[in-house]
């Protein structure tokens, strides 16, 4: 087995750490105020801003990405993502394998996440790798009132519409995640439409964003939030910068004001 890539801590300064003692013991849940999870959001762009190359994330992280995102995923209690990154991902498992599930154990958590899929029309494509997982827990936070085709996954629906539209009233999801299924954490993992929606409702508390040293130009791509500006600017602190083979992997707090 190849040794895992070191990243060199930039702020604060200290120590090279692998992948997995950089994201020992973030912490990530919420006590005050109660009653919604504590949101993360995790997403990769590149130097000028896209957060796809060739319509996916595929092959834009590299190894120490990929390792900080499985680290991430080992954490929480909940993976939400919308309709589109899961149907252009291809969403399955969403953990590695049972190291990952002995270490969500040994930290008194599911062995595998709550996945919660954002849909507001139902358009989840039905052969979705993580539907056909007996193992999987899916909830479908959606405003339409139909289901999906059966599947061997574990499917719930949290039916939260806006008023008279086919958008997801996003507070009313994520407290219902709190309330319905005690998700105290939650890794938003995109996509762009969706972390607009999180960010314009106040709902993020912080953002894990790697930038990788490609510059692609692609006027297709979408930027990391995207659907129009938000009507207040989500301001944010940095707290901290690691890096590695010139990738940067920088940690924000959102501001509250
Ligand atoms: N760089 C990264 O880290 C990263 C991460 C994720 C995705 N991506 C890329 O981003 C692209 C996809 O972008 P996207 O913005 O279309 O992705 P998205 O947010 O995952 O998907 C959009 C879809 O999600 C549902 N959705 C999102 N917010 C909603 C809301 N408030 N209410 C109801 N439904 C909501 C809708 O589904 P319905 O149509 O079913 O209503 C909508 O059509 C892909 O190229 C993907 O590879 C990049």
């Amino acid at each position: 087995m190849s040794s895992p890539p070191r990243l060199t801590a930039l702020l604060p300064p200290g120590p090279r750490l692998t992948p997995a003692e950089a994201m020992a013991g973030l912490d990530l849940k919420r006590e005050d105020p109660p009653g919604r999870p504590w949101v993360v959001l995790n997403m990769v762009a590149t130097a000028d801003g896209r957060a796809a190359i060739d319509g996916s994330t595929v092959g834009m992280g590299g190894a120490a990405d990929r390792e900080l995102f499985h680290e991430l995923r080992t954490q929480v209690d909940a993976v939400m993502v919308g309709a589109r990154t899961a149907a252009v991902e291809r969403y399955g498992s969403l953990v590695r394998g049972e190291p990952d599930r002995a270490r969500r154990r040994s930290v008194g958590l599911d062995p595998e996440p709550l996945a919660c899929l954002v849909s507001g029309r139902l358009h989840v494509p039905p052969d979705l790798p993580m539907l056909a997982r007996a193992e999987a827990r899916i909830v479908v936070a959606t405003a339409a009132p139909g289901d999906l085709p059966a599947s061997a996954a574990t499917v719930s629906y949290l039916r939260a519409p806006t008023w008279g539209g086919d958008r997801v009233d996003l507070p009313t999801a994520v407290t219902g995640l709190w309330r319905e299924h005690r998700v105290r954490s939650v890794l938003c993992e995109g996509g762009p439409e969706l972390n607009r929606g999180l960010l314009e409702a106040g709902l993020v508390d912080e953002l894990f964003l790697t930038l990788v040293p490609v510059v692609t130009a692609d006027p297709g791509a979408p930027a990391i939030v995207s659907g129009g500006h938000l009507q207040t600017p989500a301001r944010m602190d940095l707290v901290r910068v690691l890096e590695d083979d010139g990738h940067l992997f920088l940690r924000y707090r959102m501001r509250r004001s």
